[in-house]
C-alpha cells in the first residue's frame, strides 16, 4: 500500500444510507445479523435448508473437532448440479432464462432457459460416463466464456467428478503442470473463443500441454466455437457436439455427501507452485446461494444480473454458476473485452438486457474512468439497481464514479471481499441494510467473525491496521490445498494460532468499519487477479539469457498493480544487450517468454537490466526496495542490504526512464 492511498483512505468521510425503496424489497435484512450473533450454527442450518435442496437432510451443522480441517453439514447428501438446474425445471421454471450470452461477435447471442440447460447437463454428463468419468475423478476445464464451460462444470457436479477450471488466458505450461497436479483424466476445451474482434486458438495449448506424454488425460472433449482449422489427435481428441449427441438424453443427478469435493482451482501463492485449493460441495453452495441473495439481493423472478469476471477464476464459479444459478436467476454472460468492437460494449449489453444488477472489478471501473463518461452516457442505463466490485480495493474516487456514472446516483454499491480461499463473500455491506462509505468492505456479513489483528494476534482498536482474520470456520472455506494437507495448515492457520489470516492488511475506521488494504506479502494483485512474484521470476531465470530475477507489484493506476521486473542477465548475454537497439529486444523476448510460460496477464509491464539485486545477509531479496525503485520513489531506509551500495549501481544503472 502506498502512503497516498492510505492518506485518502483516512480522509474519507462520505456514508451513503440505503435508500428506503431498496430496503422494503431487499433479502438482506438487520434481523440476520442478531440471528448470526446469537446462534452462528443453527443461522447456517437456516439457510442451509432455505437455499438448497438435500436429497438427504443432515443432522449436524459443524463439526470442528479436527480443526483446521472442517465439516459442515457432515451427514447431508446434495448434488450441486440438481440444485444449479433440474429443480427449477421440477418447480416449472424451465421457461425462465438462465443464460443470456451474449458473445463477442456482434449479433452473436443465444438465450439457454433452464429446460436448455437441463437437457444439455444431462447429455453432457452421460458423455462423461461414456468416457469412464464417475464420483471422484477430476476433469480440467480449459475454455472461453462461452456457455459450455457452465454446462461443462455442471456437468462434472451431476457426476461427482471434481471439476479443475484453468483460466482460458493461461499458457500450455500453466495448463501442463495444472493438469497433472489433479491427474485430470478428460480435458474438455474448444477450437477457439472471439478475443477482440478475431478468433483466438485454445486447442493449440491443449496439444503443447499434453505432448509431455506424462499426464494422466485420456480424452479431450472439443466444443466448436469458432470452426477455425483445429489439429486433430485421433482416438484421443472427441467433438464435444457429437460426443453429446450420441450420449443418452436422461441422466440423474448423482447424490454426494456435503464433504465431497466440487473442485479445485489454483492459486499464487509467495513460494512454490500454485496451491489447488478446493472446496466441499455442500457448505460451498449454502454460502455462495446465500450471498448471491442477501449481498447481490438476487430477485431470480425479475431480476437479470450480470457479473463480468471470468469462468475461470473463483468468481465466475461463485457468482456466475454455483450461486445464481442455485437461487434460479437470469444472468448475462459475455464471451469478450469491453472495448470490441467499440468501448460502450458493456453499456450497450445493460441497455440491451435490460441489466438490474452489474458485478465487476475495479480494474474494469478505473479503465471505463480513463475512457470517459461520455461513452456510458450514450446509453440507457435506468435498469441498473445495484452494483458490486470484486478483486482488489477500490479507490474512492473510482467508487464514486461508479455510484454517479454508472449507477445513476441511485444504486447502492456493495464492495465484496473473499478470496479463493474462502470460496465466497465474506465482507461487505447488505445493500438493504449498511450505509456505505467509499472504499470500505464494512462489515463482515452475517454468520462471518472477521477481524483486524496485530503482530501477537490481539484484535486492533477502532483506527488501527493490521492483519484481516477470521475467527471461525464458515461454510464455504476451503478445505484444503491439494494433496497437501501439511501446506493448509502452514500457509493459513499458523501465523496466528486458531485463526484465519488470508494475506490481507486491512484496518478498522473510528465505526469499527473495515478497509481492506491488499496483500502482505510479495503477492501481487493485477486486474484483480493475484500472481505470485516467486513464479514470474521463475518464469524470467527459464530464459537463457537471465540468471537472477527480482519481480514486485507497483502501483498503476489501471491494472492496481502492475509486474516490474528486475533482471540480471547471464554474462553470454550482457555484451549482446549492450549493442545498439539490443536491449529494447531482449525486453521484448523476455516479456514474451513470461506470456508463454504463464499467461499475458503476468507479463511484465516492465523489465529492467540490472547488475545486482538488493538482499539481506540471509540472502532474501529485498523487495521493499525494489518497489521503491519502481514507483519512483526516493529508496527507503537500506542498512539491512548486505552491501548498500547495491542500490546506487541499480538507480545509475537505469539511467532515464528506468525501462
Ligand atoms: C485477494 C483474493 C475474491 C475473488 C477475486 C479475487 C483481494 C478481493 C477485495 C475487495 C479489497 C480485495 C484481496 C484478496 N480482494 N476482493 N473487495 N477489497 N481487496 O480472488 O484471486 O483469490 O484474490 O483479492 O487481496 O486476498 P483471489
Amino acid at each position: 500500500m502506498t502512503e497516498q492511498t492510505l492518506a485518502n483512505l483516512m480522509q474519507e468521510t462520505r456514508t451513503y444510507a440505503p435508500p428506503r425503496e431498496f430496503a422494503t424489497q431487499a433479502n438482506g435484512t438487520a434481523d440476520q445479523y442478531a440471528a448470526a450473533t446469537a446462534d452462528r450454527e443453527a443461522f447456517w442450518a437456516e439457510q442451509a435448508r432455505t437455499y438448497v435442496a438435500w436429497s438427504k437432510d443432515f443432522t449436524q451443522v459443524l463439526d470442528w473437532s479436527d480443526a483446521p480441517f472442517a465439516t459442515w453439514f457432515g451427514d447431508g447428501e446434495l448434488n450441486a448440479c440438481y440444485n444449479a438446474v433440474d429443480r427449477h425445471v421440477e418447480a416449472g421454471h424451465g421457461d425462465r432464462v438462465a443464460i443470456h450470452f451474449v458473445g463477442e461477435p456482434e449479433g452473436d447471442t443465444r438465450d439457454i432457459t433452464y429446460a436448455d440447460l437441463h437437457a444439455e447437463v444431462q447429455r453432457a454428463a452421460n458423455a462423461l460416463v461414456d468416457l469412464g468419468i464417475g464420483k471422484g475423478d477430476t476433469v480440467a476445464i480449459y475454455l472461453p466464456m462461452i456457455p459450455e464451460a457452465a454446462v461443462a462444470m455442471l456437468a462434472c457436479a451431476r457426476l461427482g467428478a471434481p471439476h479443475s477450471v484453468v483460466f482460458g488466458g493461461f499458457s500450455a505450461e500453466a495448463l501442463h503442470s495444472r493438469v497433472q497436479d489433479v491427474q485430470a483424466k478428460v480435458v474438455i476445451t474448444c477450437d477457439g473463443g472471439y478475443r477482440r474482434g478475431k478468433p483466438s486458438a485454445l486447442k493449440p495449448a491443449v496439444d503443447t500441454a499434453l505432448e509431455h506424454g506424462d499426464t494422466s488425460v485420456a480424452k479431450v472433449l472439443v466444443v466448436r466455437r469458432t470452426g477455425q482449422d483445429t489439429a486433430w489427435t485421433d482416438g484421443r481428441d472427441l467433438w464435444w457436439h457429437e460426443a453429446l449427441e450420441a450420449a443418452a438424453p436422461e441422466h440423474t443427478a448423482i447424490p454426494v455427501e456435503a464433504e465431497h469435493p466440487l473442485f479445485i482451482l489454483y492459486t499464487s501463492g509467495t513460494t512454490g507452485k500454485p496451491k489447488g485449493i478446493f472446496h466441499a460441495t455442500g457448505g460451498y453452495l449454502v454460502q455462495n446461494a446465500y450471498t448471491n441473495a442477501v449481498v447481490h439481493d438476487v430477485h431470480p423472478e425479475t431480476d437479470v444480473y450480470w457479473c463480468t469476471a471470468d469462468i475461470g477464476w473463483v468468481t465466475g464459479h461463485s457468482y456466475i454458476v454455483y450461486g445464481p444459478m442455485t437461487l434460479g436467476a437470469t444472468q448475462v454472460m459475455y464471451e469478450g473485452t469491453p472495448d470490441t468492437p467499440h468501448q460502450g460494449r458493456f453499456w450497450e449489453i445493460v441497455q440491451d438486457k435490460k441489466v438490474t444488477i452489474l458485478y465487476t472489478a475495479p480494474t474494469a471501473i478505473r479503465t471505463f474512468m480513463k475512457w470517459g463518461e461520455d461513452i456510458p452516457a450514450k446509453f440507457d442505463l435506468s435498469s441498473l439497481r445495484l452494483l458490486g466490485s470484486v478483486g482488489e480495493p477500490i479507490n474512492p474516487e473510482a467508487w464514486m464514479w461508479y455510484r454517479r456514472v454508472i449507477g445513476g446516483d441511485r444504486c447502492p454499491i456493495v464492495d465484496t471481499w473473499w478470496q479463493t480461499e474462502t470460496g465466497a463473500i465474506m465482507i461487505s455491506p447488505l445493500p438493504g441494510v449498511s450505509e456505505t462509505k467509499p472504499g470500505s468492505a464494512m462489515q463482515p456479513i452475517p454468520g462471518v467473525t472477521a477481524d483486524v489483528v496485530d503482530d501477537a494476534g490481539q484484535s486492533v482498536p477502532n483506527g488501527s491496521g493490521g492483519y484481516l482474520v477470521v475467527r471461525d470456520p464458515w461454510p464455504a472455506m476451503l478445505r484444503g490445498v491439494w494433496g497437501d494437507p501439511q501446506r493448509y495448515q502452514d500457509t493459513y492457520w499458523s501465523r496466528f494460532p486458531g485463526m484465519y489470516f488470508a494475506g490481507d492488511g486491512a484496518k478498522k475506521d473510528e465505526d469499527g468499519d473495515i478497509w481492506v488494504l491488499g496483500r502482505v506479502d510479495d503477492v501481487m494483485n493485477v486486474s484483480g487477479h493475484r500472481l505470485s512474484t516467486t513464479e514470474i521470476e521463475s518464469a524470467l531465470v527459464s530464459h537463457p539469457k537471465v540468471a537472477e530475477a527480482a519481480v514486485v507489484g507497483a502501483t498503476d493506476a489501471t491494472t492496481g498493480q502492475a509486474v516490474c521486473a528486475f533482471v540480471i542477465l547471464r554474462s553470454e548475454a550482457v555484451a549482446e544487450a549492450d549493442e545498439p537497439g539490443e536491449g529494447a529486444e531482449l525486453v521484448a523476448e523476455l516479456r514474451a517468454h513470461v506470456a508463454k510460460e504463464i499467461g499475458p496477464i503476468a507479463k511484465p509491464r516492465q523489465i529492467m537490466v540490472v547488475q545486482e539485486l538488493p538482499k539481506t545477509r540471509s540472502g532474501k531479496i529485498m523487495r521493499r526496495l525494489l518497489r521503491d525503485v519502481a514507483e519512483n520513489r526516493e529508496v527507503g531506509d537500506v542498512t539491512t542490504l548486505a552491501d548498500s551500495s547495491v542500490m546506487d549501481l541499480i538507480k545509475t544503472g537505469l539511467g532515464g526512464d528506468g525501462s
